[in-house]
């Protein structure tokens, strides 16, 4: 019999979507579940997005260039000086959503058996992207009980080999919601100037701080234009998921041109989702306003309620919509589909993401899930109650 490769064996499930399965049985048998698994946000996608698409008048729904329309990636341009990043239209590359920028800039800068510094725990489709490109992640541990706070630079610096060849961080990040602040980006770009190795910073998530914290990107670092390559998505910003529509950024010229053949070889990215991707560039700051303040009430809805239950811990998260909850349960894994398969109230559950598979490290965030808070005010409360009525039953 044909067998599948190694590398494929050893591509890890999604522990966002491996519970899947359960909560399809679970719905089947009628069994109302609260999806806190996944970062699907239930707001609503601009209308002037989807009006571009369903308005438009394209005779041929034709290949665009390899590195995305041109018109589109000066808009891009646009909005980043709106956001006080200064960068060019060919500095940009546009990707099939934020993961396959992460894809590209794997490809583009690591060599199998290279080496890359994560702080964990991490958003968990890092594994599958190290894996498929034969990259190993160093991870550095990151604490809940620091909040998730940038670990000592001297951790980072002990983990540097001759193999490393860059630092990834989230900011904010998923799942911990973490912003970093200036002061540990600067930290973070001292560190790659000094050892030659690149920073790749996932600011998916660029939009959503909270607290009145800004945001401060590594290409607004002075100094880091060579190593800095920033991966960005419209999936969260516009809730646009579905759109598959993302870019790769890099001052590093040498580094676009790489990423430009990776992107060659997969012909273009999507012409309708650039469509309304450029469409949704106009959305009125009115639209974040409404967002963030949506997503501040739910994060404090959910914190405040979480914090009521007995044993379990959780911080606050300062951007994104995720967090990180420690349990009294020894593995989230078996108690996550315990949740689908045994357990409801009054034919209600809920589905969470249990926390291994955001570290590399093994045995590490067993006893931790994550929760998105991606769902209204009052299902999540519910979520809460459910979460409660549950650990007052559930045997390890
Ligand atoms: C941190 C982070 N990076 C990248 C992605 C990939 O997003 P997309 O491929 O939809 O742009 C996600 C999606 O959830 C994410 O949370």
């Amino acid at each position: 019999m044909p067998i599948v490769s190694k590398k494929g064996s050893l591509m890890p499930q999604s522990p966002i979507r491996k519970l899947v399965p359960y909560a399809e049985k679970a719905q089947k048998a009628g069994k109302i579940i609260y999806h806190l698994n996944i970062g699907q946000p239930d707001i609503k996608t601009p209308k002037i997005a989807l009006d571009a698409v369903k308005n438009n008048t394209l005779e041929i729904l034709a290949y665009s260039r390899s590195e995305g329309s041109e018109v589109y990636r000066q808009k891009i341009a646009d909005y980043y000086a709106k956001n006080d990043i200064h960068v060019k239209h060919d500095d940009i590359i546009v990707t099939t959503g934020g993961s396959e920028a992460l894809l590209f800039a794997f490809g583009s800068i690591m060599d199998v058996d290279d080496e890359v510094i994560i702080p964990e725990p991490f958003y968990a489709n890092y594994n599958g992207f190290s894996t498929s490109s034969g990259v190993t992640i160093v991870p550095v541990v990151s604490k809940i009980d620091d909040n998730f706070a940038l670990p000592p630079i001297e951790e980072f610096e002990k983990l540097i080999t001759p193999k490393t060849k860059a630092i990834l961080i989230c900011n904010p990040g998923n799942p911990t919601g973490y912003l970093y602040s200036k002061e540990e980006i600067k930290k973070l770009a001292a560190i790659v100037k000094k050892h030659d190795l690149f920073l790749i910073a996932d600011e998916v998530y660029r939009e959503f701080t909270y607290d009145g914290l800004e945001h401060y990107s590594i290409l607004q670092e002075e100094g880091l234009e060579e190593n800095a390559i920033v991966i960005d998505s419209v999936s969260k910003r516009y809730s646009m998921c579905g759109a598959r529509i993302g870019c790769l950024v890099s001052k590093n010229k040498t580094l676009i041109q790489t990423a430009l053949k990776f992107a060659q070889a997969r012909l273009s990215p999507p012409t309708f989702a650039q469509i309304a991707s450029e469409a949704a560039l106009e959305t009125p700051q009115s639209y974040f306003d409404a967002v963030i303040t949506e997503y501040v009430d739910r994060r404090n809805t959910l914190v405040s309620e979480l914090q009521k239950i007995e044993g379990v811990k959780v911080g606050t998260p300062k951007g994104a919509f995720y967090c990180i909850a420690e349990l009294p349960v020894k593995n989230t894994d078996r108690f996550a589909q315990w949740l689908l398969e045994d357990f409801d109230v009054n034919g209600e559950t809920i589905m969470v993401a249990p926390a291994a598979g955001f570290y590399s490290t093994p045995g590490v965030g067993l006893n931790q899930v994550r929760i998105a808070y991606v769902l209204n005010k009052e299902s999540l409360i519910k979520s809460v109650q459910i979460l409660k009525e549950a650990l007052k039953v559930y045997k390890d």
